[in-house]
C-alpha cells in the first residue's frame, strides 16, 4: 500500500517509520518530511505543502490513504478537500478541528457539553482584556491566544506586567498573526498533567496508551511553555479508573456534542488533562491530532501492524481491531536549537547521527532537520527527539541520555530531568 503522511516533525517521522515497518507497506510518502525521513527505507520525501497540490498528488499517485500530522492543514480544511475528491484521509474536518484551532470555540463547546474545565472569560480587544487583568490579577492567571500558536500561545503568570506585555504582544504586536485577535483568560488550576489520546472513526473510540508531556523549556519545570521538551508513556498518574472517567466525561461528550451539531468526528483526539490532588479532572486543551513528542513515545510501544490499524480507522471499522501495545515504558527527550522557542534559528551542523544504531528500543526521530551536501543541519527549533523503550523508565532514561551524549550541534539545548517528578 502507498500511504501519504503530511507534516515534517518528529511526530510525522514516528508515524512514517511505524507505517514503513508494516509488511503491507510499499511506500510511505511524506510531505514535506525532514532529513531523517528522507534517509529511511521505504519512505520518500516530496516537497509539497499546499492543500490543492496534495490532493492532486494523492490522485495521480494512487495513494491508498493519507494521515494528517499537524494542526495547520486541518485548520485549512484538508480533510474536507480530500473527501470532496473521494480520497481516504485520517483527521477531523474543518468544523471539528476548531476544538484545537480556537481556544474560545473549545471553551464554549466544553461548557455546552458539560465537560469539566477551568473558569474563563473571552476578550476580543486589548482594553477589556487589560482592565480584566488590572481588576482580577490577585493570583496566578492563564492567558491563551485564541488561534494556533505552535504550543507557544499560553502564558501562566502571577506577574501583572508580564500579563499586560503578553496581551500587548497578541493584540498590538500580532506575534501570533493578524487573525489571532482574541484571548481566553482563565483560572489557573493546580495538579499534574496527562495526555490522553484516542482514535475515533465516527463510531468506535480506541484509546491509545496514556502519556505525559514536559511543556516547560527548562529543568525543574521552569521557563516558558514550548511545544514539548520530552514525553513518557504510560503517564504515571492515569490509572484505569481515571482513564475510564476521561472516556465518559470528556471523550464521549466531544463525539456526541459534535454529532448534535451535525458533524461526525474522525481522526485522533487529544485531551490535555489536569488531575488535581483530589483526583478531580479538568480539560486544559484539545488537540485534533497526535501530540508531539508524545507520539514518538507512544508509537515506540505499538506492537500491532500500524497500517492495518490506520486502515480500520479510515474505513470506519475500528470495532474490528484491538491494537497491542508493549507493557514497557517509553521515554523521549527533545533536542532543541539554542534559540528555541524565541526566534527563527540559524542552521547548525549536526554530528554523531551515524554512530547510533536505531532499532525498536532506541530511536532518534528527526524534526527540524534538513540535508545539505550530504550533511544534516538544523532548520527549526525542535531538532531531534531521542526515544528509548525498556521495562523500567529509569533504564529507558539511561538509554536515551547515553545516546544524546553521542549527538552534537552547537549549544544543543535539552532538559536533563526527564521524567520530571511532578509530585515533588
Ligand atoms: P494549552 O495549550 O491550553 O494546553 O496550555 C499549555 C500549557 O499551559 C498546559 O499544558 C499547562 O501546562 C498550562 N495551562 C493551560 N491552562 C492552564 C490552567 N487553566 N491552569 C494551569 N495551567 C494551565
Ligand atoms: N505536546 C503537546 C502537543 O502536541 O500539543
Amino acid at each position: 500500500m502507498k500511504i501519504l503522511v503530511i507534516g515534517s516533525g518528529g511526530r510525522e517521522h514516528a508515524i512514517a517509520w511505524r507505517l514503513a515497518q508494516s509488511p503491507k507497506c510499499t511506500q510511505v510518502i511524506i510531505a514535506p518530511g525532514n532529513a531523517g525521513t528522507g534517509l529511511e527505507d521505504k519512505i520518500i520525501n516530496v516537497n509539497i505543502t499546499k492543500v490543492d497540490e496534495l490532493v492532486a498528488y494523492a490522485i495521480s499517485n494512487n495513494i491508498d490513504f493519507t494521515i494528517v500530522g499537524p494542526e495547520l492543514p486541518l485548520a485549512l480544511g484538508i480533510v474536507d478537500e480530500f473527501r470532496a475528491h473521494n480520497l481516504k484521509i485520517w483527521g477531523p474536518d474543518k468544523f471539528c478541528a476548531q476544538l484545537e484551532t480556537s481556544k474560545a470555540f473549545a471553551k464554549e463547546f466544553m461548557i455546552k457539553n458539560n465537560i469539566p474545565t477551568a473558569q474563563y472569560e473571552i476578550f476580543d480587544n486589548l482594553i477589556d482584556a487589560t482592565s480584566y487583568i488590572e481588576k482580577h490579577m490577585v493570583s496566578r492567571l492563564v492567558i491563551k491566544a485564541d488561534g494556533i500558536a505552535a504550543g507557544k500561545g499560553v502564558l501562566v503568570t502571577d506577574n501583572k506586567n508580564e500579563a499586560l506585555d503578553f496581551l500587548n504582544d497578541i493584540f498590538e504586536q500580532k506575534i501570533f498573526g493578524e487573525q489571532n485577535s482574541r484571548v481566553v483568560i482563565e483560572e489557573c488550576i493546580d495538579g499534574i498533567e496527562a495526555s490522553f489520546i484516542v482514535m475515533v472513526d465516527g463510531n468506535t473510540i480506541i484509546p491509545l496508551p496514556s502519556s505525559q508531556d514536559h511543556k516547560r523549556l527548562l529543568n525543574d519545570n521552569k521557563g516558558p511553555n514550548t511545544g514539548g521538551m520530552g514525553a513518557i508513556s504510560p503517564s504515571p498518574i492515569l490509572n484505569d479508573q481515571l482513564s475510564s472517567e476521561i472516556m465518559q466525561r470528556v471523550i464521549s461528550p466531544v463525539i456526541n456534542g459534535m454529532k448534535n451539531q451535525g458533524h461526525t468526528y474522525t481522526g485522533f483526539l487529544y485531551a490535555g488533562i489536569m488531575v488535581d490532588k483530589n483526583q478531580q479532572i479538568k480539560v486544559l486543551e484539545f488537540n485534533c491530532r497526535l501530540g508531539d513528542p508524545e507520539t514518538q513515545a507512544i508509537l515506540m510501544r505499538l506492537e500491532s501492524d500500524f497500517i492495518e490499524l490506520m486502515e480500520h480507522g479510515v474505513h470506519g471499522t475500528l470495532n474490528q481491531i484491538t491494537p497491542i501495545w508493549s507493557e514497557k515504558h517509553a521515554l523521549g527527550v527533545v533536542l532543541c536549537h539554542p534559540d528555541y522557542p524565541y526566534k527563527t534559528s540559524t542552521p547548525l551542523l549536526i554530528s554523531g547521527l551515524n554512530d547510533i544504531n536505531n532499532d525498536n528500543t532506541i530511536k532518534v526521530f528527526h524534526a527540524g532537520t534538513v540535508m545539505k551536501d550530504n550533511h544534516v543541519y538544523t532548520n527549526a527549533g525542535r531538532v531531534l527527539c531521542v526515544v528509548g523503550l525498556n521495562e523500567k523508565t529509569t533504564d529507558a532514561k539511561s538509554l536515551v541520555y547515553d545516546t544524546i551524549h553521542k549527538l552534537h550541534f552547537q549549544d544543543m539545548q535539552y532538559r536533563t530531568d526527564i521524567p520530571f517528578d511532578y509530585r515533588k
